[in-house]
C-alpha cells in the first residue's frame, strides 16, 4: 500500500513539473486529488485495513496529499506571474500612435469655444460662472425683472409657453434674481445659458445661447460698466477696439445701454465695409444699472438699493460668433454641416 502511494506522488510530481500552463496543472489536481482520484479515495478507505496497517498508511498518504497540494499552489502561484506578464506584453496598446488609417480630429462646436472664451474673460475679471433652468417661470423671467404686465415680450407671439403656465426662459436674465436670492452681496456672476423666442431669420433661431453678467456691490457705477465690457471686447475682438454705450431701454435696468464695439473690419482693404455697414461699430449686446425696482424683489437677501449698486449685462453667443467669424446666416450653425462646423477653431 505504502508502494503505491509513492507510485502515485512520484507520479504527479512529474506531471506537476511538465505542466506548463494553470490549464494543465488544474487538470494534474483533478487527476491525483479529485474527487474520482486514487489518492484521496485511497485515504477515505484506511479505515477498511487491519488496525495495525492504518496508521502509517494514513499517515503517508495525507503526507503525499499535502505535499502535492503545496507543490501545486506553488506552481500555480508561479504559472499565473508569467502568465500575466506574457498578456501584459501580448495586449499592450500605446495610445498615444495615432490611429491606422488616422482618423480625423474632431474639434469643439464654434458655439462651445466662443462660450468657453467668453467665459475665460470674465473668470480672468473674478467672475464666477453659473447655470440655471430652461424652463421657467413667469415671475423669474418676467414679473421680477420689472416688466410691465402688457410687455411684448409676454405675448404668446414671441414666448413659449408650457401647458402649465411655465414659459422656455426668454433671455437668461431670470438667473440675475435667483442668484441673489442665493448668495449676498458682493455679487459678481456670468451665466451661460440656452433660450427660447418665436424668431427665426438669418440672424435669429427659435432656440439660441446667453450670457448674462451681474455684478453687484457697494459704489458699482457705469463706469465700471463700460471698464468691464471695454476689456471683455478687447480680449475677443482684438486690443485696439474701443466701446460706446448708446441710450436705450430694458425694463430691469435704469439707466439701460446698448454697447457697441469698434469695428475690427473696417479699413482692411480700403473698400466700404460690410461688417459695419460704413458706421464703423457693431452692437454687441444690451446693459445697465440695476433697477431698484429687481432689487427690491430680493431685498429680504441683503440687496437694499440704498446700501448697493449693481451692473448688468446680456449678449448673444451666437452674435457674438456671427461678428467673429463673419458668420452671415447663424442656422448654418445648426445644421451639423461639417463643412461649415470645420472652418473654426
Ligand atoms: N435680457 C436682454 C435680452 O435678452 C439682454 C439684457 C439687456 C440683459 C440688459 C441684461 C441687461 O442683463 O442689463 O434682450
Amino acid at each position: 500500500m505504502i508502494d503505491r502511494i509513492e507510485e502515485l506522488e512520484r507520479q504527479a510530481t512529474a506531471a506537476i513539473d511538465e505542466a506548463t500552463t494553470t490549464v494543465a496543472l488544474e487538470q494534474v489536481r483533478v487527476q491525483f486529488l479529485g474527487r474520482k482520484a486514487e489518492l484521496p479515495n485511497l485515504l477515505r478507505s484506511v479505515s477498511d485495513l487491519p488496525p495495525q496497517e492504518r496508521g502509517a498508511v494514513g499517515k503517508r498518504a495525507n503526507e503525499a496529499r499535502k505535499a502535492l497540494e503545496a507543490a501545486i499552489g506553488e506552481r500555480v502561484a508561479g504559472l499565473e506571474a508569467t502568465e500575466l506578464d506574457a498578456r501584459l506584453i501580448a495586449d499592450r496598446i500605446d495610445v498615444t500612435l495615432p490611429g491606422d488609417p488616422p482618423q480625423p480630429v474632431g474639434r469643439l462646436h464654434v458655439l462651445t469655444q466662443t462660450r468657453r472664451e467668453i467665459e475665460d474673460v470674465f473668470l480672468g475679471l473674478g467672475f464666477s460662472v453659473l447655470e440655471g433652468p430652461e424652463v421657467e417661470t413667469v415671475h423669474y423671467n418676467f414679473d421680477a425683472l420689472n416688466h410691465a404686465p402688457t410687455h411684448p415680450a409676454r405675448g404668446r407671439t414671441d414666448t413659449f409657453y408650457t401647458g402649465d403656465g411655465d414659459v422656455l426662459r426668454t433671455h437668461t436674465s431670470p438667473m440675475q434674481i435667483r442668484a441673489m436670492e442665493q448668495y449676498p452681496p458682493p455679487l459678481y456672476v456670468i451665466i451661460p445659458g440656452r433660450v427660447y423666442r418665436r424668431d427665426s431669420d438669418a440672424t435669429h433661431t427659435p432656440q439660441f445661447h446667453q450670457v448674462e453678467g451681474l455684478a453687484v456691490d457697494k459704489d458699482i457705477t457705469l463706469a465700471d460698466l463700460k471698464g468691464t465690457l471695454l476689456d471683455f471686447s478687447r480680449a475677443i475682438f482684438g486690443a485696439e477696439r474701443e466701446v460706446r454705450l448708446r441710450p436705450h431701454f430694458f425694463p430691469f435696468t435704469e439707466p439701460s445701454v446698448e454697447i457697441d464695439v469698434s469695428c475690427f473690419n473696417c479699413k482692411r482693404n480700403g473698400e466700404p465695409c460690410q461688417v459695419c455697414k460704413g458706421t464703423g461699430w457693431l452692437e454687441i449686446l444690451g446693459a445697465g444699472m440695476v433697477d431698484p425696482n429687481v432689487f427690491a424683489y430680493v431685498a429680504e437677501h441683503g440687496y437694499d438699493p440704498e446700501e448697493i449698486q449693481g451692473f448688468a449685462f446680456g449678449m448673444g453667443i451666437e452674435r457674438i460668433a456671427a461678428l467673429k467669424y463673419g458668420i452671415p446666416d447663424i442656422r448654418t450653425l445648426y445644421t451639423n454641416d461639417v463643412r461649415v462646423l470645420e472652418q473654426f477653431g
